[in-house]
């Protein structure tokens, strides 16, 4: 045991998985000036520092209008790899040993490019990290709620020719006004083919949104659901059934969903027996990365060595890793020694 602060050292070394992570949200506006250069593609901004100062968000739709902007860039197998291993260099160095990463197929083969190059270019790179650092991670395809449901079903339909890479579904983009009963057949659908489910509700969206997602998607865990906190009903489910909550501190600041973190509910959904886990969201556009969220909720919220241990061992229970995977990952968060 120690007493004081957990260090940040502490922190970033303290194994863990990263189960809400969008591939695209990784995007630091160093590599998008690279690829935009090198694959022609015209930015909106003149400089790194230009399209930096963009980064102030009021709310969930002004972040994710740069962030389609910006994706423009990646076009090619080459360029998704990229993007990834960089990513997957800053996460292992933040203590992350394993990653489901999201990723948003219709906002790339909207634009052109091929559903498989996407895949692929990811796990070129996924393959690479578990060679050299023993890194483990797959992909969860989103659908993009804000998109029509054939849309959905299409990328559905490509998703599950890939089910070498792809281990499951998810719904994000813009979320109120599109609930996720919208969502229940193309769900029916991947979880008939054997796909894992996830959803993104109650981050802006109210309570309901999350029920829906249970009730009517049957998801295995919910992205954000903070505002799960507003209904004492619903968190003694999530509480009983054991849910995950994939919670991203940093994200929910800077899109102003808990505008200060000192109120942020997330060790009030903990002492209620809620089953949360930290992680990043976007980290290139939010503030820091998963050791770095880690930190934030330190300084705002205070984290005893038990609370950070246990965020960190829900995140790998809650992983869709496999038993030997789990075992292997609890055994060395066993050993971290803060
Ligand atoms: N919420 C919803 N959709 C998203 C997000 C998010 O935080 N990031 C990327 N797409
Ligand atoms: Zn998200």
């Amino acid at each position: 045991m120690t007493t004081g602060a957990l260090t940040d050292e502490a922190l970033l070394a303290l194994p863990k998985a990263e189960l809400h992570l969008h591939i695209e949200g990784t995007l630091e506006p160093e590599l998008a000036f690279e690829l935009a250069a090198r694959n022609g593609v015209d930015m909106p901004y003149a400089t790194v520092e230009e399209l930096s100062a963009q980064y102030d968000f009021d709310d969930l739709q002004s972040f994710l209008d740069l962030y389609y902007a910006t994706m423009a860039v990646l076009l090619t197998r080459g360029d998704f790899a990229e993007l990834t291993r960089r990513y997957l260099r800053r996460a292992h160095a933040q203590g992350v040993r394993h990653v489901e990463l999201f990723f948003d197929p219709q906002a790339h083969t909207a634009r052109g490019v091929a559903f498989d190059d996407v895949v692929d270019g990811i796990g070129d790179a996924l393959d690479e990290a578990e060679r050299d650092f023993g890194m483990s991670g797959a992909l969860i395809l989103c659908f993009l709620r804000d998109q029509p449901v054939a849309s959905a079903d299409e990328a559905l339909t490509a998703g599950l020719a890939r089910m070498d890479r792809i281990i499951g579904v998810g719904l994000d983009s813009a979320e109120v006004g599109y609930p996720p009963s919208l969502f229940e057949s193309v769900y029916a659908r991947a979880r008939a083919a054997g796909l894992h489910s996830v959803a993104h509700a109650g981050e802006e969206g109210p309570p309901a949104y999350v029920w829906e997602a249970l009730d009517l998607l049957h998801v295995e865990r919910i992205d954000h659901g903070i505002r799960s906190i507003e209904d004492a009903e619903l968190v003694a489910r999530l509480a009983e059934e054991r849910i995950p909550l994939t919670v991203c501190p940093l994200s929910n600041v800077r899109l102003q969903a808990t505008p200060d973190l000192r109120d942020h509910p997330l060790l009030r959904l903990d002492a209620a027996g809620v089953a949360v886990t930290v992680n990043s969201d976007d980290p290139a556009y939010f503030g820091g990365y998963a050791g770095q969220n880690f930190t934030a909720v330190r300084d705002a919220l205070g984290l005893t060595e038990e609370q950070a241990r246990r965020l960190a061992r829900t995140s790998i229970e809650g992983s869709f890793a496999s038993p030997e995977r789990k075992r292997a990952l609890l055994a060395e968060l066993e050993g971290w020694r803060p």
